[in-house]
């Protein structure tokens, strides 16, 4: 190595160590290509995707508006998975766009892209690491993507700690920091994992059956939960839990054979009879 390029790297260094830097991962995962100009931060339009030619998502039009709380319901096969297999890029829609702010095409960015983007998902089953501590599993989520995290470990670990304590705040962890994840109640696993998430500050995030098998206790804590998030960040909720819907429900959109059948607030769609004959009428 050159003299000079010793010299530059060892200033890049430097000013990566300084105090006051700011490092890129702990900024919020502001996109520089996000534009949310128009207060929308996700569309689907004209979205459509066959399974051996049955429709599962049939022109599916949704927009979610930065910062909103949305909750999404509709019966077994209504294809509410299906959409948010299509935000994250696990399926590809046949045809239709979807679209992170006004620039970004999600259609062109491959599962990790758009996560690092700022979408993060949760999976209905828990994916937490049992044999780690709480505080572990949070730190492994935020070292996921970042190499420099491992190079500037010593420096990090501050900002880092930061991070995770403000995370366990939100998520309910603090006195359970240094429990082994294994021993938590499920309530407990599924926090954790939304911590997880939010260690990459997502600016969406998608999440599927939260309250299943949950206590009304963990529900209950798991609306406020939801509820706080929202504002900084796009939530976009599935759930088959009426009641749990109806305690965080502000914009609720319900989704039948791939389409959107009904949006307004909770007594709007549940006085709906096009709602009311899919839900009771049987079809
Ligand atoms: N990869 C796939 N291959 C074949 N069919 C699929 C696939 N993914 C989903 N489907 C079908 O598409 C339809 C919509 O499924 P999806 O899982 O999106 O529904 P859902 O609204 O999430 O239902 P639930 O409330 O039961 O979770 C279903 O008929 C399902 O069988
Ligand atoms: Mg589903």
């Amino acid at each position: 190595m050159s003299g000079n390029l010793l010299r530059e790297g060892l200033d890049s260094v430097r000013a990566t160590m300084r105090r006051d830097r700011v490092f890129d991962f702990m900024l919020p995962a502001d996109n520089p290509r996000l534009d949310i100009s128009h207060n929308t931060l996700l569309y689907l339009e004209d979205v459509s995707v066959s399974f051996d030619g049955f429709r599962a998502i049939n022109n599916l039009n949704l927009y979610i508006d930065d910062g909103e709380l949305r909750c999404i319901i509709g019966p077994n096969g209504a294809g509410k998975t299906t959409m948010m297999d299509i935000i994250t890029g696990k399926t590809r829609p046949d045809s239709g766009t979807v679209y992170f702010g006004q620039r970004i095409n999600l259609l062109k960015l491959s599962e990790p892209e758009i996560a690092r983007a700022g979408i993060g998902r949760k999976f209905q089953k828990p994916t937490v690491f049992e044999n780690l501590s709480v505080m572990e599993n949070l730190e492994l989520a935020m070292a996921g993507e970042k190499g420099v995290w491992r190079t500037f470990r010593a420096r990090l670990d501050a900002a880092a700690n930061e991070r995770i304590d403000e995370v366990l705040e939100l998520i309910g962890l603090v006195s359970e920091r240094r429990r082994s994840a294994g021993v938590l109640s499920h309530g407990q696993k599924q926090w954790l994992e939304i911590g997880m998430l939010l260690m990459q500050r997502p600016r969406l995030l998608l999440v599927d059956e939260p309250v299943a098998g949950m206590t009304h206790q963990e529900m209950d804590r798991t609306a406020e939960l939801l509820t706080s998030l929202a504002g900084d960040h796009s939530v976009v909720v599935v759930e088959h839990d009426m009641e749990f819907v109806r305690s965080i429900a502000r914009k609720v959109t319900v989704l039948h054979q791939g389409s959107v059948l009904a949006e307004g607030s909770m007594d709007e769609v549940q006085n709906d009879p096009k709602v009311v004959e899919v839900y009771l009428g049987g079809d």
